[in-house]
């Protein structure tokens, strides 16, 4: 049986994966680790919860400790906007906080340890169509250059000490449930929140810019099967590619005027711009899908009937 600590509990992906993994592998053992006072309910009632602040090692050992974690998923990290404001605070957070995770699991001799990386690992030159497995990883984001070198030392630990590290290259993640915090893929979150409640949106990013994307139910099915999959059949570790569609905010909003017909979009560019520009349009992710049988289920119109669905019952409710 496993006993799982998330860090970043509260956040947007870690706030549903907590709740996914209690779900299968039982509340109580599936700990909610997190620096910000957890003010969810469901997060409360559903099982332990734990202040931990990553870049503190002492913190996460004793958390390891007292809850006997054998497997941590690391969700903590500053996110690419956000990076570029404070630079310096993204690496600590993002690349001295997850090498104390790695240090607690090498010397508490845990089982596993799960650290997502994202399409910011790559750079302007890089190939953007169908970006493949292998190709060149020069990020201009300080997120990105965060991802890149968790992505090597995760692996170093994997060859270095026989550690089970595992992780995969999220492209920009749509929810309902927990806002993202600060990423440059955020406006595909905020567009929907906006068609409900105001029929427009103010975009950030230029009308014709591709990024790849995925809704959350997704997300959280590729985080878990990669999470249990065999570690025997995986030949990469901590770097897959992972993909499910690929949009700019133009079809977004076509993809929205087919429910709310009067929704209209118009743009606003800023410094996110030049973030989203130096990462891939589509993605190759054919070594997810033959190593640990990855498949998506979510294409865009599906996903914005689920999400207008979902926001415009909390609309209603008075939520937002
Ligand atoms: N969603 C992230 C961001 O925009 C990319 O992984 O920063």
């Amino acid at each position: 049986m496993k006993k799982i600590l998330i860090i970043g509990a509260a956040g947007q992906i870690g706030s549903e994966l907590t709740l996914e993994l209690r779900e299968i592998y039982g509340g109580e053992n599936v700990i909610a680790g997190e620096i910000k006072e957890i003010t969810s309910e469901k997060l409360l009632n559903s099982g332990p919860v734990a202040k931990v602040d990553i870049t503190d090692i002492n913190n996460i050992a004793d958390v390891v400790k007292k809850y006997n974690v054998d497997a941590i998923i690391s969700m903590a990290a500053i996110l690419s906007a956000c990076g570029e404001q404070n630079p310096q605070l993204a690496w600590n957070v993002n690349m001295n906080g997850f090498i104390n995770v790695l240090e607690v699991a090498r010397e508490l001799k845990l089982k596993q340890v799960f650290n997502p990386s994202s399409i910011a690992a790559f750079g302007p030159s890089t190939p953007r169509n169908n970006t493949p497995q292998e190709t060149v990883l020069k990020p201009t984001s300080m997120y990105g250059v965060t991802k890149v070198a968790g992505e090597l030392i995760a692996d170093y630990y994997v060859f270095k000490y026989g550690m089970d590290v595992r992780g995969l290259r999220y492209p920009g993640i749509i929810s309902n449930e927990t806002l993202p915090g600060g990423g440059t893929t955020d406006y595909a979150v905020a567009i929907y929140y906006e068609a409900i409640k105001n029929k427009k949106y103010t975009c950030f990013l230029k009308e014709d810019t591709m990024l790849p994307m995925m809704y959350m139910p997704d997300c959280l099915k590729a985080t878990i099967d990669l999470f249990q999959a065999d570690y025997s059949k995986l030949k990469h570790h901590s770097d897959f590619n992972l993909a499910a569609m690929s949009f700019t905010p133009a079809i977004l909003a076509e993809s929205i005027k087919k429910h709310i017909p009067e929704f209209t979009i118009d743009y606003k560019i800023d410094f996110r711009q030049a973030i989203a520009d130096s990462w891939p349009r589509s993605i190759d992710d054919s070594a997810a899908r033959e190593e640990w049988g990855w498949k998506p289920s979510y294409d865009l119109d599906a996903m914005t009937a689920d999400m207008l669905k979902v926001l415009g019952e909390k609309h209603k409710k008075g939520l937002f």
